[in-house]
């Protein structure tokens, strides 16, 4: 799909759809108002948000059709509401045969920041989880050109490097298990380094044991397939003044069965989309690598597969971290948090200065939050509010949840210097208060997406399968570092 910059004015504009924004409760304004008004007084029209009305052959129009999209109360109108939009419009006239559509944008949505989200949700949209479907007619329909009236080139080339690259991550984390191996992520991250001039070191099982990676070779040991830390790295050109280095760490398991502690069958075929966070941070340097940011920015993924193999760990096992602490595993389907902390400690010693993490860590964040926020979590209130400011704006919701020193209480072993799950109460505010020990004094955010990272049904703009939560936030807050 083409994105252009549409610059004839509305009227001649010559397109399949032309789609304006119809806010609910108005008379219509701005160049469609007489066609719309019709719409609203015979009732087929409200304007509440994503609602879709089409009109053929519009008069004084050069457009075969004119959309009218609900964009719901004006006033309350975003560029987050703009993006799920363009995608709703996209994914209704797409299957109509619809292959140049052109979206106008009115005072006051003319700015960068709406132009942006209006392309990022078509092409976030357009994207379908059918790879491994072999219908020859499945690209019959296809659109091949999707124009902004009323946006800057620049902003229209922002939002689609952003949208592509939160597309990459979203089909690495919809591949299935048996063909996104550990090796096989390494491989994509290379890939994807090679073609975006960044930098990519995988870290292999030896050299992991060598530098004493206990915690992850712990949770690797129960599978035939080899582990991999895949390290891509981001060096600005002109680095800016600060010395500051962003780190992001991404959870890589391709497979959670649970271990020897193994899940419930129900439901654990969605376990190969345990490796998001992984495929966030590396959808996020794809587009940095772009956007060319004044920070340098290094992205770690540690890649396993948690099976109940005979080598596997066992409940009881004692670990010894790259940190040197050492862990007793209590319950081998707590593995995230086993991977997450070598990688944190191995970030660290890279010399990053500043460190977020993005894992599908516990199910009690989707209990706590559901499928609408990612738990936030932090140890210095000033960055938290930086990475939340930016996931602000790119439409990402998020929520804080607290890291009191008391719920460090449910982590005490009786036999090491920690065990890995801290009980039923409070599950996900546990297993990030497990990551904080590892990290020290450093600046550090954990996002838990295990709620957020996969629509279990298809929206009206986006596909069921990987959503790509986290990379517009890791983008933008690299951006505007
Ligand atoms: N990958 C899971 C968490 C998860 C659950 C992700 C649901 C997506 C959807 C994680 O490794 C896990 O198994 N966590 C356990 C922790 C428990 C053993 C303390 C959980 O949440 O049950
Ligand atoms: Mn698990
Ligand atoms: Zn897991």
């Amino acid at each position: 799909m083409n994105i252009e910059l549409e610059i004839r004015p509305f009227a001649e504009v010559e397109c399949d759809a032309l789609v304006v924004v119809a806010f609910e409760q108005e008379t219509p304004q701005g160049p469609a108002a007489d066609l719309a008004k019709e719409l609203y007084d015979s009732g087929e029209l409200s304007g509440k948000a994503l609602e879709i009305a089409v009109l053929h052959h519009p008069a004084g129009l050069k457009a075969k059709r004119l959309v009218l999209a609900g964009g719901g109360k004006r006033e309350r109108f975003e560029s987050a509401d703009l993006r799920k939009l363009a995608g709703a419009a996209l994914r209704a006239l797409k299957p109509k045969g619809a292959r140049n559509i052109v979206l106008a944008l009115d005072e006051p949505f003319r700015s960068d920041a709406f132009a942006a989200a209006a392309v990022e949700g078509a092409l976030l949209a357009d994207a379908e989880a059918d790879r491994y479907k072999t219908d020859p007619k499945k690209n019959e329909k296809q659109v091949d050109r999707f124009a902004v009236l009323g946006g800057s080139q620049s902003a229209l080339n922002y939002g689609r490097i952003v949208a592509e690259s939160q597309n990459f991550s979203r089909s690495l984390a919809n591949e299935p298990s048996n063909l996104l191996t550990p090796m096989r992520l390494a491989e994509r991250a290379r890939e994807m380094a090679a073609e975006q001039g960044l930098e990519c070191e995988i870290l292999d099982q030896d050299r992991m044991r060598h530098l004493g990676m206990g915690a992850l070779l712990g949770v690797a040991q129960g599978s035939a397939e080899p582990p991999a830390l895949i390290i891509v790295r981001y060096k600005p050109a002109a680095p800016g003044p600060s010395k500051d280095h962003l780190g992001l760490v991404g959870k890589g398991v391709t497979f959670d069965t649970g271990g020897i502690s193994i899940k419930p069958a129900e439901g654990m075929e969605k376990m190969r989309y345990d490796m998001a966070g992984g495929a966030a941070v590396l959808g996020a340097m794809r587009a940095i690598a772009q956007l060319k940011p004044a920070i340098p920015v290094t992205a770690l993924v540690p890649a396993v597969e948690n099976m109940p193999g005979s080598r596997a760990q066992r409940p009881g096992d004692i670990v010894t971290t790259l940190a040197g602490k050492t862990v007793e595993v209590l319950n081998t389907d707590a593995e995230g948090r086993m991977i997450l902390i070598d990688a944190l400690t191995y970030a660290q010693r890279l010399g990053c200065t500043h460190l977020v993490d993005a894992a599908t860590l516990t199910g009690a964040v989707v209990v706590a939050l559901g499928a609408v926020n990612v738990g936030a979590f932090g140890n210095n209130e000033a960055f938290l509010n930086k990475l939340l400011s930016a996931a602000k704006t790119e439409g990402e919701k998020m929520w804080q949840l607290p890291l009191d020193e008391e719920y460090k209480e449910q982590l005490k072993s009786a036999f090491a210097d920690l065990h890995n799950i801290g009980g039923r109460p409070a599950g996900s505010i546990t297993a990030a208060m497990f990551l904080k020990d590892f990290v020290g004094d450093t600046p550090w955010i954990h996002l838990d997406i295990a709620g957020t990272a996969w629509l279990d049904d298809a929206k009206p703009y986006m596909a069921k399968g990987a959503s790509g939560v986290g990379v517009r936030t890791f983008v933008k807050l690299a951006e505007s570092w």
